[in-house]
């Protein structure tokens, strides 16, 4: 593409799209790109970086992967259909979120314990979102405080942070209003992990970092949980592996919340944050996202964790589509769950998504090259998405909706291999 294009003046966004002509003229000056982006090579890539441990935990799935499966198989229903001769030059990704005006509708999804993938951990990760303009979502399960996250975000993005909610309500209120202090304005809250879903790679190698005395971070800074660690006298420097586990323990603790809880929750996140939002995480159903806008929640991500929680279970994607005939005028609806690439960001737009999370992609750049790695991914993302609707004709977020994809029946087949892609 013509550097000197005039359009950039009329863009209120960086022109991504540049970022293929900076990969491309690299051998020029004796530069080769960082690594290739395509999501199965990205994916082989990272597997050769990343410990054995830290390969399972990021690619498990939970049982047999079907509902993995089934995520990656429903994007693949839906088809752009892309206009010519389209004035494109304006075009425009931003958008906003939560009152931010955020570059893309391009998100970083909250995913737990980054240090088993790089020693840097959450820190590049937090970093290179605030660079980029796209929010940031720090995992309760994150192995860097919450203030050490927020500094490395710095100004330039909005942060949300993302609640997996204890049995101890002095607990979830420290957290919450540390998050609040540290520049966290929305509260996400999961609600499909109250324990890992069966994981066969993880459980066969005994693979819980937490039990090896690793990322508690957020725990062990916490005052709260300070001195829950002193009334069962252990010392986190003497013993590393009791109180990481007691961390985790009260997080991913395996006892369920119900629907009754919620007022609560949103009514101390109302009370810490001035009323800013509050989102549930986890959402496939269209009769528990009419609960969630009956309960005051300000949006719901629909997503799956990826496939890592229900084995067997529907496509995120194809939960999507209902939830957003169901209640998409009543409460902001985001996505996650399969997200590899500018299309797949396109196609739940489409299908009435706000805003997209994604978070494997940003893991293996984060495994193999950490902060450069992560920078890679989503620069490329961001320049797919913003290359897509230049090739394919469109202007603004705003201008993609159902009419720009041609969708077929929901008929899937056995997979043959159990790719993990
Ligand atoms: C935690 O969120 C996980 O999926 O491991």
């Amino acid at each position: 593409m013509d550097p000197k294009a005039p359009n950039a003046e009329y863009r209120s966004t960086p022109q991504y799209a540049e970022y293929q002509r900076e990969n491309f003229w690299k051998p020029n000056t004796g530069e080769v790109p960082p690594f290739n982006t395509d999501p199965a090579k990205l994916e082989e890539l990272a597997k050769t970086k990343l410990t054995q441990n830290g390969w399972f935990y990021a690619s498990s799935n939970a049982g047999q992967s079907y509902t993995h499966t089934a995520n990656r198989q429903a994007f693949y229903r839906h088809r752009i259909i892309p206009r010519m001769l389209v004035d494109t030059n304006k075009r425009d990704t931003r958008t906003s979120i939560f009152g931010h005006d955020v570059a893309a509708p391009i998100g970083i999804a909250p995913i737990g314990i980054n240090k088993i993938y790089h020693p840097q951990g959450e820190l590049p990760v937090a970093k290179v979102a605030g660079e980029l303009n796209i929010p940031y979502c720090l995992s309760t399960a994150g192995s860097t405080p919450i203030e050490t996250v927020a500094d490395a975000n710095g100004q330039g993005s909005p942060r949300f942070y993302q609640l997996y909610m204890p049995h101890d309500d002095e607990l979830t209120i420290n957290l919450l209003e540390r998050a609040w202090n540290s520049g966290f304005d929305v509260c996400i809250l999961t609600v499909d992990t109250w324990q890992l879903g069966w994981r066969h790679d993880d459980v066969a190698i005994g693979n819980y970092a937490f039990y090896r005395g690793m990322g508690a971070d957020l725990g062990l800074s916490d005052k709260v949980f300070q001195k829950r660690l002193a009334e069962a006298r252990i010392d986190p420097e003497k013993e590393p592996e009791r109180a990481c586990a007691m961390w985790i323990d009260s997080i991913w603790h395996g006892r369920a919340h119900s629907w009754e809880k919620i007022p609560w929750v949103i009514e101390q996140w109302k009370r810490i944050s001035n009323g800013r939002p509050f989102c549930l995480k986890g959402i496939q159903s269209v009769q528990d996202a009419k609960k969630a806008v009956e309960v005051g929640c300000d949006g719901i991500v629909v997503s799956n964790h990826a496939g890592r929680q229900v084995d067997g279970a529907i496509a995120s994607l194809d939960a999507l589509e209902e939830i957003v005939d169901a209640v998409g005028s009543q409460t902001y609806v985001m996505f996650d769950s399969g997200v590899r690439g500018g299309a797949d960001v396109f196609k739940a737009l489409a299908l009435g998504a706000k805003f997209v999370f994604v978070g494997r992609l940003w893991i293996w750049g984060l495994s193999i090259m950490g902060e450069p790695g992560v920078r890679h991914v989503m620069k490329s993302l961001l320049a797919d998405f913003d290359i897509l609707m230049n090739v394919a004709g469109f202007q603004s977020v705003e201008q993609i909706d159902r009419s720009a994809i041609e969708s077929y029946p929901k008929s899937y087949n056995l997979p043959t291999e159990t790719s993990k892609l």
